[in-house]
C-alpha cells in the first residue's frame, strides 16, 4: 500500500495582507526556508513520496519553478489548480485522478509539525488502510479551528468548525488520513453555509460510521500554523531559536531527503553548491562531512 500525498497551498490568505496581496501564503519565509518546505518535509518524514500540490492559478508557475517535479529531492510532485477557496475538502474532488484508489495524507500549507519521533509516533496511523485518522492539539484560542468534542468517558462525539464557545481546548490539526473512500464521501458533500466544502463535515462523516480516529498530540510536540501575522512570526522565531541552538535544520528537504538515502552524496553537494551563498548551502556541506 502506497499513502500519496497532497499539499493545499491556494488561499488568499486575507488575514496576512498585505503580505499575501502579490504573493502566496506559502511561498512566505519561516525563518530560512519557504512556508511549503514545511508541509512537504512532513510528508517525506511520512515516507510519502508521490505528492500533489494545489494552488491558485496564479501562483502555480512559481511554485514549479520552486519545487520542479521533486526529481532532485527524490519525490515526485504534480501539480493541480483550485480555482477559488472552495474548501479543504474539495482537495479530493481535484485530486480524484492522483489518488486513484489509494489512500491519502492531506497537509495543509500553512501547517508546521515539529516533535521528537513524529514519524515513528504517526507510524502505525501511516500505516492504516481504514477509516480517518485526525490529530488534535491544545490551543489558546480553539474557535479558529475544527474542535473536538469528547463526551465524560473521553470519547469523541463530534467536530464543531470555528465554534464560539468550543466544547474543549483541542484543534483538529492541518494533517488528515484518509482510506480510499475519501473520495467517494466528499462528493456526498454539499457546501456549507460559507460556501465551502468543509473538512469538519468530511471528519463528520467517518465519525458516523465510527471510522474516525482521533490522536491527541502532547505538550512535546509542536504544531504552527501560519495564518496571521503574530503566528507567522510565532513559527519564525521558533524555528530560528531551535536551528540556531542545535545547529540543526528544521523542515529541510534536502537533508530528508539524503538521510532517508532517496539521493546521493554527490546528488546532496551539487544541490548545496547551488545554495552555497547562504548559510542554508552551508549547512548542506556541513552535515555531507560530519
Ligand atoms: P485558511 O487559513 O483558512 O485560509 P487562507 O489561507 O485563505 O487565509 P485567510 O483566512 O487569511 O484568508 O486556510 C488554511 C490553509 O488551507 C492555507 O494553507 C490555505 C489553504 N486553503 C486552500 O488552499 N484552499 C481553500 O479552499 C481553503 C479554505 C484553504
Amino acid at each position: 500500500m502506497k499513502r500519496k500525498g497532497i499539499v493545499l497551498a491556494g488561499g488568499n490568505g486575507t488575514r496576512l495582507y498585505p503580505l499575501t496581496k502579490a504573493i502566496n501564503k506559502q511561498l512566505l519565509p519561516v525563518f530560512d526556508k519557504p512556508m511549503i518546505y514545511y508541509p512537504i518535509s512532513t510528508l517525506m518524514l511520512l515516507d510519502i513520496r508521490d505528492i500533489l500540490l494545489i494552488s491558485r492559478p496564479q501562483d502555480l508557475e512559481t511554485y514549479k519553478t520552486l519545487l520542479g517535479n521533486g526529481q532532485q529531492w527524490g519525490i515526485s510532485i504534480s501539480y493541480s489548480i483550485q480555482e477559488s477557496p472552495n474548501g479543504l475538502a474539495e482537495s479530493f474532488v481535484i485530486g480524484k485522478d492522483f489518488l486513484k484508489t489509494d489512500p491519502s495524507v492531506l497537509i495543509l500549507g500553512d501547517n508546521i509539525f515539529y516533535g521528537d519521533g513524529f514519524s515513528s509516533k504517526l507510524k502505525d496511523i501511516n500505516c492504516s488502510k481504514i477509516g480517518s485518522h485526525i490529530l488534535g492539539y491544545p490551543v489558546k484560542n480553539p474557535n479558529r479551528y475544527g474542535v473536538i468534542e469528547f463526551n465524560k468517558e473521553g470519547k469523541v462525539i463530534g467536530i464543531e468548525e470555528k465554534p464560539k464557545y468550543p466544547k474543549s481546548r483541542y484543534a483538529v490539526t492541518g494533517l488528515y488520513f484518509y482510506d480510499n473512500t475519501v473520495v467517494d464521501r466528499v462528493m456526498s458533500l454539499s457546501p456549507s453555509s460559507r460556501g465551502e466544502l468543509e473538512i469538519t463535515d468530511l471528519n463528520n462523516l467517518y465519525l458516523k460510521d465510527n471510522l474516525l480516529n482521533v490522536k491527541l498530540l502532547s505538550r512535546g510536540m509542536a504544531w504552527f500554523d501560519t495564518g496571521t501575522h503574530e503566528s507567522l512570526h510565532e513559527a519564525s522565531s521558533f524555528i530560528r531559536s531551535v536551528e540556531h541552538r542545535q545547529d540543526m535544520k528544521i523542515g529541510c528537504p534536502e537533508e530528508i531527503s539524503w538521510r532517508k538515502g532517496w539521493i546521493s552524496k554527490e546528488n546532496l553537494i551539487n544541490l548545496a553548491s547551488s545554495l552555497k551563498k547562504s548559510n542554508y548551502g552551508e549547512y548542506l556541506l556541513r552535515i555531507i562531512r560530519t
